[in-house]
């Protein structure tokens, strides 16, 4: 079996995924209709060839216009049914799912509008295909830290459905130090915390995410490479980096795949594990990420297993979850 069917066939979990972000160009057109809506593109082809980004702000601006057409509970349940129904195929058996609620309230749909819609989805997930699923708060760091402190607040009713807090968007200028106390605030309330440090910004943002906000998980951490004493205390302090290859590549992170860090990171002994980030946008779902660094990278089975296990092993479950799934990928034959 090649490994790139191996892979394929392992269970796996995704850690690192903006449900806004995998609105394929034809529900955009669909909730643009049924909403009465009037967007920029005329076809579905338009739409795809406004996705070519030199940059992660690039990339936001037409991520941030592609989510005005989510409207209504149903919207965001549509949204998120989609994507756990198409990742089935790609055998993710546990998802822990990022939502940008202040890009929703900010236009004016209410915050428990988005969350129920994509809450009734994890349930449904849940009894259809047995498949478990974890939210995660983002906090939008171009803005202030009073507002991030206003979302925590709204998300107080939802707390006990919110597993914990992450933080996204433009990094250069919004260091981790930002929002040092609503995390702390989010701690004190029982959640975990994760940010996305060192993807465009400076391996200290890194160091700021693990001193200052005190993270459960690193969210990119590319750039950790550039300083070897941090990638020293990431492997001691065997913090997961959930790295996404086609999002660093449509993002020019990297400039080729074959550059792609991913397997130095293996074999450095970094937890790194793989992700799909904004699949609408960056050209693929979870196996797609797997294929392109497994032909790039020449990966071998037991880098694909290490990357099956890490997911798990970096993910929220309690630690019976996580074996019985690590027991799950024994099982799938390699030869
Ligand atoms: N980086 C930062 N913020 C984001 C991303 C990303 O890749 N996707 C959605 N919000
Ligand atoms: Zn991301």
């Amino acid at each position: 079996m090649s490994v790139a069917n191996y892979a394929a066939r392992l269970p796996k979990a995704e850690l690192h995924l903006h449900i806004e972000g995998s609105l394929e160009p034809e529900m955009m057109f669909a909730l643009a209709m049924r909403n009465k809506l009037d967007i920029p593109f005329k076809s579905v082809d338009d739409i795809r060839a406004a996705y070519a980004f030199s940059n992660l702000q690039e990339f936001l601006d037409i991520y941030y216009q592609g989510m005005n057409v989510l409207k209504t509970e149903e919207d965001f349940f549509d949204l998120t049914m989609t994507y756990l129904n198409r990742v089935c195929i790609d055998k993710v058996r546990h998802a822990e799912i990022f939502f940008d609620p202040q890009a929703h309230t900010a236009r004016g749909v209410p915050f428990d509008t988005a969350i129920s819609g994509i809450l009734t989805a994890f349930t449904m997930a849940k009894a259809q295909f047995g498949m478990t699923t974890k939210l995660i708060l983002c906090f939008l760091r171009h803005l202030s830290e009073e507002d991030a402190f206003e979302t925590l607040k709204q998300a107080e009713p939802w707390l006990d459905r919110i597993t914990a807090v992450g933080l996204d968007s433009s990094e250069v200028g919004n260091p981790p130090s930002k929002f040092t106390r609503v995390f702390k605030a989010a701690k004190e309330r029982g959640l975990k915390l994760v940010a996305h440090a060192g993807e465009e910004g400076p391996p200290e943002y890194i160091i700021e995410a693990l001193d200052l906000l005190q993270i459960d998980r690193l969210d990119h951490g590319n750039r950790s490479l550039e300083n070897s004493a941090l990638v020293e205390r990431l492997i001691r302090e065997q913090m997961t980096l959930t790295v996404c290859p086609l999002s660093n590549l449509k993002l020019c992170v990297v400039d080729n795949m074959r550059s792609h860090p991913l397997k130095q990171m293996l074999d450095l002994g970094l937890r790194a594990t793989i992700h799909s980030d904004d699949p609408a946008y960056f050209g693929g779902y979870m196996n797609n990420n797997f294929n392109a660094v497994i032909g790039a990278l020449d990966l071998t089975k037991s880098h694909v297993k290490t990357l099956a296990r890490n997911s798990f092993i970096g993910s929220f479950l309690s630690e019976g979850e996580k074996r019985a799934h690590l027991a799950a990928i024994e099982i799938i034959q390699s030869s």
